[in-house]
């Protein structure tokens, strides 16, 4: 079982911030603001996943997994949290959230469907999310010029995805989930999380008056397929998901633990488990 510890972040997120909090970078902005408008349906749609999970097992099993299931619980719920006290001010900004309720229809479709099924859409997710936390937490120069405090809100939430990456992809494998279901559902993932990232991003910039600025396209050519770009780094490890003895433990998670042990001073631990 993975030790999973909830941590309150002690941060200022009363006080609003500008549109291009990122550095001034339009793009890198819109971006954040993309995903941060994503949260909250996605992490309460991943929690409700991973609690169906643990029902479906047998109850001796249950006990098990118990503590590492509330750990993960606790720590997606204050993500939700702290990301919804972000999206308020992105709508105070003028940001409209077109990516919620599209997901909302959509998972509407996977109501009554075996628990797997969530639980492989999860996995799938969660991939992701290390994924990027990886690449957020070996290039904080992103963030170079932000908002300090959204700087600390980024690493927090990656250092907490990199740190529960494994909870739905092993509950899905204890529930006897198969490879084709896991592989077929990463297909999918794929596509829709990639169109729905571009489509949030371009309509933020649009919103923002910035989609037709040379300045932005150059950020985001840099920021993606660059050198050192995020679908460019993350092109191979997202591809490994694929072999059939994948596991989300072969992704090292030093850069979570540094950064955790980097920064106790901005968080609080409120509980953990073993
Ligand atoms: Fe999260
Ligand atoms: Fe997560």
């Amino acid at each position: 079982m993975t030790t999973l510890t909830v941590r309150r972040l002690l941060i200022d997120l009363k006080t609003p911030f500008a549109p291009d909090w990122c550095g001034g970078d339009a793009f890198l902005s819109a971006f954040f603001n993309a995903l941060s408008m994503s949260f909250p349906v996605g992490e309460q749609f991943f929690i409700d996943a991973v609690r169906g999970g643990l029902a479906a097992l047998p109850p001796e099993a249950q006990e098990r997994w118990l503590t590492e299931v509330q750990g993960f619980v606790g720590q997606e719920a204050t993500h939700r949290h702290i990301h919804a006290q972000f999206n308020r001010h992105l709508e105070e900004q003028g940001l409209v959230n077109a990516w919620e309720p599209r997901a909302r229809k959509r998972l509407a479709l996977l109501e009554g469907l075996d628990p797997r099924h969530a639980l492989a859409i999860t996995a799938a997710n969660e991939h992701f999310t290390a994924l990027f936390a990886d690449w957020l937490l070996s290039h904080p120069e992103t963030f170079d010029g932000a908002e300090p405090r959204l700087r600390t809100l980024w690493l927090w939430h990656s250092a907490e995805e990199t740190e529960h990456k494994c909870t739905a992809f092993d509950l899905y494998q204890a529930l006897g989930g198969n490879d084709a279901w896991r592989k077929t559902w990463m297909r999918r993932v794929t596509l829709v999380f990639l169109s729905d990232t571009l489509r949030q991003t371009v309509y933020n910039l649009r919103l923002t008056g910035q989609l037709w600025k040379w300045a932005t396209w150059r950020s985001a050519g840099q920021h993606l397929l660059g050198r050192h770009g995020l679908l460019r780094e993350s092109y191979a490890p997202w591809r490994r998901y694929f072999r059939p003895d994948f596991h989300p433990n072969e992704q090292d998670g030093q850069l979570s633990r540094d950064w955790l042990a980097h920064n106790a001073a901005q968080f609080r631990e409120v509980g953990g488990a073993a």
